[in-house]
């Protein structure tokens, strides 16, 4: 069988509320994971990262039991990306136990081979991070990453020996340049592989929460746990979706966690007889006022008030539109509401508004018959080149594409003036031009919909059209889909005007 395409996100601390930066990632997975499913096989991976110092924190500060909180928490974060249409394949809680069986196995197979052993940790932790982290790496005494203090360790646990791997991680990384990308990112970790590897520690001793080590003391390290989430899920070592989907074909992760999953992951699964993931794409930032937006800043947007606000489609399509994709991007409210009023409103909303309007006064809202037109020809590649820029993760420039027919079918209503051919009786090119409108959107509804799919299907509605469940998007970006004789229903406005309220 030919290999399905498997997308990860990387599973959310749940030390709190998620915010939009947690939805992002996962919305663009899930546009990934809609439009492989139009070509094949797909699998889509979320979840809970459960364990670890910063989570039992959190929990401990509103005076719960770890386990409690995150269970009270996790339906808060399904919530939400049922809210924002992520239609995900599985959630993976690290906390199930067809997980904790696959670390501690995973473990106990790296052990029996020499890759794990006994040692002495003595250097600092940061917490927020979950990240060991020598003397040598800290600025100024504290996180390089996040900035805050780090905690001193000094205890005996189990190393995995990732030194061990540098060479390969070098030749992997020679060998497949594009397998992490933006390039700036391949770039900084090849220079990290350049200043050598350490052994990682991975378990912990001065602390409780987390999948025990087997035969052992203490409980095994959160980024061990977490990162093997992955395969877990997939049913390690022979479930069948291992076999289908391993190895990945994309992994999404924010640009924060990059070392984690470029030099620590591959060299986890070359000692258990895995192989590394194709792609490993670390996206940018959202920021505010340049800084990264996260909880413990305080500057996160919640998520669940900007869908009330703007719409979930509408938020989806302004994360993907506004940045090239694996660039920071600044958030502001201003912007999404000219994006939302000029490309959804204005361009998009209008356009099949007054479409069916026309269609409604001229020919009682009934697809007349009309011979192949310029639109056609001129469309004829878009749906390839859409997929190619989406498989390439070029959200921007896939919906870029789609717009320009969105302003040729707009021009073509300025241009081609359907109520002058209505007074002149101009029948036949009256028509023509009513098809084209109509047989536009129909495509542009087929093209939108990973982006936005329940505007998608509102748009399918009002044109009158069964949404092509069971058909491949090949098939149905072809001119000529929308039958003459279809009955549209105009509705309301699909992004109705807003203001700007401060
Ligand atoms: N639990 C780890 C990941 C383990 S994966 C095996 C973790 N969790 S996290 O809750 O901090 O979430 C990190 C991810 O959330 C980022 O890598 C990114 O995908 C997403 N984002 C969190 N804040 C974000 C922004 N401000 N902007 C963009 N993405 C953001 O790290």
């Amino acid at each position: 069988m030919a290999r399905g395409f498997y997308v990860t996100t990387p599973i959310y601390y749940i030390s709190g509320d998620p915010h939009i930066g947690h939805a992002y990632t996962t919305i663009v997975a899930d546009v990934l994971a809609r439009t492989a499913r139009e070509g094949g096989l797909a699998h889509f991976l979320t979840g809970t990262d459960e364990h670890g110092q910063k989570v039992a924190d959190a929990a401990a500060a509103a005076g719960k039991s770890p386990q409690e909180w995150c269970d009270e928490l996790v339906p808060r974060w399904k919530e939400l990306f049922a809210l924002y249409h992520v239609e995900y394949d599985d959630f993976i809680r690290t906390t199930e136990p067809r997980h904790e069986r696959v670390v501690q196995a995973v473990f106990e197979k790296m052990r029996a081979a020499g890759d794990v052993y006994l040692g002495k940790y003595e250097g600092w932790y940061c917490v927020e991070d979950e990240t060991f982290w020598p003397e040598s790496k800290l600025i100024e005494g504290k996180c390089p990453t996040c900035g805050r203090k780090v905690d001193w360790l000094s205890e005996d646990d189990w190393f995995f020996r990732l030194s061990k791997y540098t060479d390969r991680l070098k030749q992997h990384f020679r060998e497949h340049p594009e397998w992490v990308r933006p390039r700036a990112v391949y770039n900084e970790m090849v220079a990290l592989l350049e200043e050598g590897l350490d052994d990682l520690s991975i378990s912990r001793t001065n602390f409780t929460w987390g999948i025990p080590v087997p035969e052992g003391a203490g409980v095994i390290y959160v980024w061990f746990d977490a990162l093997l989430n992955y395969i877990s899920a997939l049913g390690w070592p022979d479930g069948a979706n291992l076999r289908t989907f391993w190895p990945a074909g994309v992994q999404l992760i924010g640009k924060e966690i990059a070392r984690f999953h470029t030099l620590i992951w591959p060299a986890m699964l070359w000692s258990i007889g895995e192989a590394a993931p194709d792609l490993v794409y670390a996206h940018g930032w959202i920021t505010v006022e340049g800084q990264k937006m996260g909880k413990s800043l305080g500057n996160a947007v919640d998520p669940f008030l900007l869908a009330e606000r703007f719409g979930a489609d509408a938020l989806r399509y302004f994360l993907l539109r506004e940045a090239p994709f694996g660039s920071d991007f600044s958030y502001s409210e201003e912007k999404i509401v000219q994006r939302y009023n000029s490309d959804l409103g204005n361009d998009l909303g209008n356009l099949l508004r007054r479409s069916l309007a026309m269609l409604e006064q001229y020919r009682n809202g009934l697809v007349p018959q009309a011979a192949t037109g310029a639109i056609a020809e001129r469309f004829a590649e878009l749906g390839v080149r859409v997929r190619g820029f989406i498989f390439q993760l070029q959200f921007r420039d896939a919906l870029e594409a789609i717009w320009e027919l969105v302003t040729a079918l707009n021009q073509t209503i300025e241009e081609r003036k359907p109520w002058v051919l209505y007074k002149e009786g101009r029948s036949a090119e009256l028509d023509a031009l009513l098809y084209e409108l109509c047989e536009g959107l129909r495509w542009l509804a087929i093209l939108l919909a990973p982006f936005m799919p329940e505007r998608a299907r509102a748009m399918w509605q009002q044109l009158g059209v069964e949404e092509p469940i069971d058909t491949s998007w090949d098939d149905a970006v072809r001119w000529g889909g929308i039958a003459a004789g279809t009955q549209t229903a105009p509705g309301e406005a699909l992004f109705p005007r807003l203001e700007l309220v401060r």
